[in-house]
């Protein structure tokens, strides 16, 4: 089965289509970082303004690339959310009008589940027999969180941040330091010959305190990234000069290193209090060097196998859209076309 996914609850414009929810034929991103450089983040109005001007001619390329048609294709998935309303209004609105047009049917796709079922997008990703109960760590620039999966469309989150995103703390820590943006390929950049010991940034939550919750999560599992913003600020504040060269280097290395040790400090508490087949990561903040370096560190350590993914599929895209509808197909779950989007959609459990 051939879907055609469309993408832009952010700033990135995508449309592609994937064969039986693990085939990429085709995969057409148009980024819109350039248009956002200058504000230092993401502008709604700007962003939808964009996915309008883009997004007939990257489905154009997306169907071309993969040698396919409008009449070839057989359903189209849409992300409904979580995301900017204006932004996922114009990817919505495309599908809807196309699905209606082509009378193929609708499939509406959390963003969040695309980038989960991201890491099975490969040739030798195992079957879902051989990964659940699996943990999933998603990070990206406007979420992280910890999801617990017992099965396909079976999710439960164990720890959400309870402040700023990874994502967000890379693209804030790189504006501090006066990098550019975002933040998180250009800290992974700086850092590169830097010291990571060199300064002790926070972890965020970092001791364990049993037995206490935020919301309804497990205080242990949750991850907090505002303090280790506030943290850097009053660093550089504290220097008498602007850091360059090495100096600059071995912050943002520190930086990185706090981060990952973040992230990677609640998978393994997650790994120890569950019984856990698999894990993996997903999302913008899973391309970093450092964060893959730990998880499979921690992999081996514990035996328990880590699942990555590849990295033309780690920021947003419209191959892990289509790839997450198809198993709604597969499993005869794709009943209810979504009316309308949703910003704050959550990850609900449909199985
Ligand atoms: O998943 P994504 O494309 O967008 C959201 O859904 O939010 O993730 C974007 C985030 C940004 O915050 C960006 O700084 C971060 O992913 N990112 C990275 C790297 N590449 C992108 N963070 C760390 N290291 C990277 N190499």
């Amino acid at each position: 089965m051939k879907i055609l996914g469309l993408e832009s609850s952010c700033d990135e414009t995508a449309a592609a289509v994937v064969e039986d929810g693990r085939v990429v034929l085709s995969n057409a991103i148009y980024s819109q970082i350039a248009k956002h450089r200058p504000y230092g983040g993401v502008v709604p109005e700007i962003a939808s303004r964009n996915h309008v001007a883009k997004l007939p001619g990257i489905i154009d390329e997306a169907l071309e690339a993969a040698g396919e048609t409008y009449d070839s294709i057989d359903a189209i998935a849409v992300t409904y959310g979580p995301g900017l309303a204006s932004s996922l209004l114009i990817g919505f609105s495309a599908a809807k009008t196309l699905a209606q047009r082509l009378n193929k049917p609708l499939i509406g796709v959390n963003h969040h589940e695309g980038h989960l079922h991201s890491v099975f997008m490969k040739e030798d990703a195992p079957t879902e027999d051989e990964v659940f109960p699996m943990l999933g760590l998603m990070v990206s620039g406007g979420d992280s969180s910890l999801i617990m999966m017992r099965g396909v469309g079976q999710y439960e989150i164990l720890g959400s941040t309870i402040d700023d995103a990874a994502g967000e703390a890379l693209d804030k820590g790189a504006s501090v330091l006066k990098l550019g943006y975002p933040g998180g390929p250009i800290i992974q950049k700086t850092a590169e010959g830097g010291d990571p010991q060199a300064v002790r940034f926070p972890r965020g939550l970092e001791s364990v305190d049993r037995g206490k919750w935020i919301y309804k999560y497990d205080r242990n599992l949750c991850f907090s990234f505002s303090g280790l913003k506030t943290s850097l600020l009053t660093h550089v504040k504290n220097l008498d000069h602007e850091p360059e060269g090495q100096e600059l280097s071995d912050i943002a290395a520190s930086y990185q290193e706090a981060v990952a040790d973040a992230l990677t400090m609640r998978v393994e508490r997650a790994l120890d209090q569950f019984d856990i087949k698999s894990f993996s990561c997903a999302g913008g903040v899973s391309l970093n060097k450092v964060l893959r370096e730990k998880l499979t560190a921690l992999s081996e350590k514990t035996g328990v196998p880590l699942l990555l993914c590849p990295p033309s599929l780690c920021t947003d895209n419209a191959a892990m859209i289509a790839g997450a509808a198809y198993e709604k197909v597969r499993l005869n779950k794709a009943t209810e076309e979504p009316n309308d989007v949703n910003p704050n959609l959550r990850l609900e459990n449909w199985q």
